[in-house]
């Protein structure tokens, strides 16, 4: 296996923009068709070769640690009804060799705070962030592989980045980047949200991070910074003085989770290549359109 061993999956935020569905169940348990945002996530983590999955979660997170636990109750009852496919969904959610890790971060105090209260357990190795709500499909290699193929190569922090419409600059983590002579792109700046006419670019981070340990290092001397939040970005900005840190163009097609249309284009596409409902599905949408 590579070396990456270990993903973060900041889970505490309230999840506003999707009230009230998100009022007493958390975003990241959203479902695509039939697995909830956050399966993705891990699922993703997992063939990229990590085997111990932290979540920072908060106040009404506990489904997110119930889904991938062993559900008794349910697995007794299709056991006993000869259910054997249900039961085998039900089951494995998780290969038996990944562990999940469950850490509160007590108060909402942004994702840079979230990512620090995982230092303890990740300790001094490279680690993954994955940010549910950023559904990324590549059916042959997940972003999170790509991204330590690239690691593996330079030793590097590396940020998925994605160009994004030069007017939504403010809603994501913005970089400046240099091409260097092997084809990597080295960030030599990125901050945070920035104002479409004060943006050194439109490549936005999107939700994955692969960073060295030193990244601890920067979180606990960032003081909070827009919206008054511990900020990721403002630490890795420190970081990328000290080390080498990569923009990496993602391959494989980003669907916004976070936002409704995001959503719903995540929902119409994920169903129409489903094995058992694509075909069905297609021709319902057709049906649609006459
Ligand atoms: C966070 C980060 C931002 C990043 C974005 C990706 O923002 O702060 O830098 O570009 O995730 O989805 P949020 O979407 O949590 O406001």
């Amino acid at each position: 296996m590579g070396t990456i061993r270990k993903a973060v999956f900041p889970v505490a935020g309230l999840g506003t923009r999707f009230l009230p569905a998100t009022k007493a169940s958390p975003k990241e348990m959203l479902p695509v068709v039939d697995k909830p945002l956050i399966q993705y996530a891990a699922e993703e983590a997992e063939a990229g070769g990590a085997e111990h999955l932290i979540f920072i979660t908060g106040r009404h997170k506990r489904s997110i640690e119930d889904h991938f636990d062993k559900a008794y109750e349910l697995e007794t009852e299709l056991e006993g009804a000869g259910k054997s496919k249900l039961l085998e969904l039900a089951r494995n959610v998780l290969p038996p060799h990944v562990d999940c890790i469950y850490m509160r971060q007590p108060e909402a105090l942004g994702l840079g705070h979230a990512v620090l209260c995982a230092k303890p357990v990740v300790g001094n190795e490279p680690f993954a962030i994955i940010l549910a709500d950023d559904l990324i499909r590549n059916d042959d290699k997940g972003v999170v592989q790509q991204m330590a193929e690239v690691h593996e190569r330079t030793g590097a922090s590396v940020l998925s980045v994605q160009e994004v419409p030069p007017e939504e600059t403010d809603k994501y983590g913005i970089v400046q980047t240099e091409a260097q002579p092997d084809g990597t792109l080295r960030v030599v700046s990125i901050v945070e949200k920035p104002n479409p006419a004060d943006a050194p670019s439109n490549l936005a981070v999107v939700g994955r991070y692969l960073l060295t340990p030193t990244i601890f290092e920067k979180l606990e001397q960032t003081k909070p910074g827009a919206g008054g939040e511990i900020q990721l970005t403002d630490a890795i900005a420190a970081l990328l003085e000290d080390e080498p840190v990569i923009a990496y163009p993602f391959q494989g097609k980003r669907y916004d989770c976070g936002s409704k249309i995001g959503y719903l284009e995540a929902t119409v596409e994920y169903a129409l290549s489903h094995p058992e409902l694509g075909d069905r599905f297609r021709d319902y949408l057709a049906s649609l359109e006459t």
